[in-house]
C-alpha cells in the first residue's frame, strides 16, 4: 500500500484505535493553495507537516475522527471525518486556522503567494466565499465503504464533468450500469451554472442528452454532485466553485471529487477508468491555457513541465467507524502508463500552438488578466473600419457636388 507524502510515522492520531460506533458520519475534504514550491510546481514539507500537527490536535481534541493530509501539485488538501455534519462552524474554522497557519510558514520560507487561495483577513462562521474549495459529504457508514478522494492541480471545475458523465451515464465505462439492478434506475446530476448561480436536476438516463448539452461547457456548467436513483444515496461530489472575479493572480479552482464505489456504486476500477482517456481542461499556465489531464500516482503529482500538465491523483480509502483505512495509491499502476504517454503526446502536439487558440483560452475568456489592459494601450491606433468608410463617402460626396 502506497502512501501519501510523509512517512506513515506521522500519521495524525486517531480517536481511538479501538471500536468506535459512529451514526453518522461526514467526511470533508477542503483544499487550498496556501504557497507553491517552488513556483506553481508543488507543495513544501513543512507545510505539509505543519496541516498534520494542526490535524493531529483536532482529534485528540475530539473534534475530529481521523484525518489525512495530502497535496496535489501546490494545493494542500485536508481529508477529514468528524460527526459534525457538513458546513460545520467548528470544522471549517479548523481547517481555516490550518490554511493560516500553513500560509505563514509559507511566508517565512519566502515560498511563491503564500496564501493565495485565502481570501478574507478572518474566519466568519463559514468557508464559503472565503477561497478554499470544499467536498463534505455525511453518510450512514455501508459494511463496506470504499471511496476514492481525487485531487487535481492546473484545472477548473469542469474537469470533472467528462469523468463524471463516464462514471455514472456511460455503460461503456461503466458496466455497472447495465447489470447491476441498483445501478441499473440510473443516476441524477445536479448541475450548477457558475454564472448565472442557478442548479439543475437532471433523471439520468433519461435526461441524457440534456446533460450532456450542459457538460460540454465545461466552464460554464458544473456538476455539485450525483445521486442514485434507486435510493436517494449520494454517490459523488465535488468540491464549491471559487469566488467569481477574484483576478487572475488567484490561479484556477485545482479541484476536489469525492467518488463513492462499490456495492450498487461504480467498483474503484469504473470510477478510475472515467480518467483513462486524458480529456483538455483548462486551467494551465498562467490559468489561461488548456491542456490533457493526466492520471498520475502521489510521487508524480507535481506540475512541472509549463508549469504543468494538469493532473489528477486518486487517493483510495475504505472507512472503518469513520476512520480511514488506506490510502492505496490508484494512479500506480503501469495500466495507465499509456495514458500518461498519450497525454505527454498532446502536450506536445498543444505546445506547438505557443500562445494561439486553442492551446490558449479563446479570446472572450482572457478578460480575467492582464490581457484586456494590454490591447486598451492599443485602443487609439484602432481604425474604425466603417468610420472610415462614412468619412470616404461623406468625400466622394462633396467631390461629386464641386464638380470634380
Ligand atoms: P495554480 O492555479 O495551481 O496556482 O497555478 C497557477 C498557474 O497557472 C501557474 O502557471
Ligand atoms: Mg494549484
Amino acid at each position: 500500500m502506497t502512501r501519501l507524502p510523509g512517512s506513515p510515522d506521522n500519521r495524525p492520531q486517531r480517536k481511538s484505535e479501538g471500536q468506535l460506533t459512529v451514526e453518522k458520519i461526514t467526511l470533508s475534504v477542503i483544499k487550498a493553495n496556501v504557497g507553491g514550491y517552488v513556483g506553481n510546481a508543488d507543495t513544501h514539507e513543512d507545510v505539509l507537516e505543519k496541516a498534520r500537527e494542526s490535524l493531529s490536535k483536532a482529534t485528540s481534541k475530539g473534534l475530529l475522527v481521523d484525518s489525512w493530509t495530502a497535496r496535489c501539485g501546490d494545493d494542500l488538501a485536508l481529508m477529514m471525518t468528524h460527526e459534525k455534519g457538513v458546513e460545520s462552524k467548528d470544522v471549517h474554522k479548523l481547517a481555516w486556522e490550518t490554511f493560516t497557519a500553513c500560509a505563514e510558514v509559507a511566508e517565512k520560507l519566502h515560498l511563491y503567494n503564500p496564501a493565495q487561495d485565502l481570501f478574507s483577513e478572518s474566519f466568519n462562521g463559514t468557508l464559503r466565499g472565503l477561497g478554499p474549495g470544499v467536498a463534505e459529504i455525511a453518510f450512514r457508514e455501508r459494511p463496506c465503504e470504499s471511496f476514492i478522494i481525487f485531487l487535481a492541480d492546473k484545472c477548473e471545475l469542469g474537469a470533472w464533468n467528462l469523468p463524471l458523465y463516464k462514471m455514472f451515464a456511460d455503460p461503456f465505462n461503466t458496466a455497472g450500469l447495465v447489470i447491476d439492478p441498483s445501478m441499473h434506475e440510473g443516476f441524477a446530476f445536479e448541475i450548477l451554472d457558475i454564472v448565472e448561480n442557478k442548479t439543475l436536476t437532471l433523471q439520468c438516463p433519461g435526461d441524457l442528452y440534456d446533460l450532456i448539452m450542459f457538460l460540454g461547457s465545461r466552464g460554464r456548467f458544473v456538476v455539485n454532485k450525483v445521486i442514485r436513483r434507486v435510493d436517494g444515496m449520494v454517490a459523488a461530489i465535488t468540491s464549491w466553485p471559487r469566488p467569481l472575479g477574484i483576478g487572475h493572480t488567484a490561479g484556477t479552482d485545482d479541484p476536489v471529487l469525492i467518488v463513492r464505489c462499490q456495492n450498487g456504486l461504480p467498483t474503484i476500477g469504473e470510477a478510475t477508468e472515467a480518467f483513462a482517456f486524458p480529456h483538455l481542461v483548462s486551467g494551465w499556465m498562467r490559468s489561461t491555457y488548456q491542456g490533457p489531464m493526466m492520471p498520475v500516482a502521489f510521487k508524480d503529482a507535481r506540475s512541472v513541465r509549463y508549469d504543468g500538465p494538469p493532473r489528477v491523483t486518486a487517493a483510495g480509502f475504505q472507512l472503518a467507524n469513520g476512520e480511514f483505512v488506506g490510502p492505496v495509491d490508484l494512479f500506480d499502476d503501469p495500466a495507465f502508463d499509456n495514458v500518461r504517454r498519450k497525454a505527454i503526446e498532446i502536450v506536445e502536439y498543444m505546445r506547438r500552438h505557443g500562445p494561439f487558440e486553442p492551446h490558449r483560452f479563446p479570446h472572450d475568456q482572457m478578460t480575467n488578466t492582464p490581457f484586456p489592459p494590454l490591447l486598451a494601450r492599443l485602443e487609439d491606433r484602432m481604425v474604425r473600419n466603417d468610420a472610415d468608410a462614412k468619412k470616404k463617402k461623406k468625400q466622394t460626396a462633396s467631390a461629386a457636388e464641386d464638380g470634380e
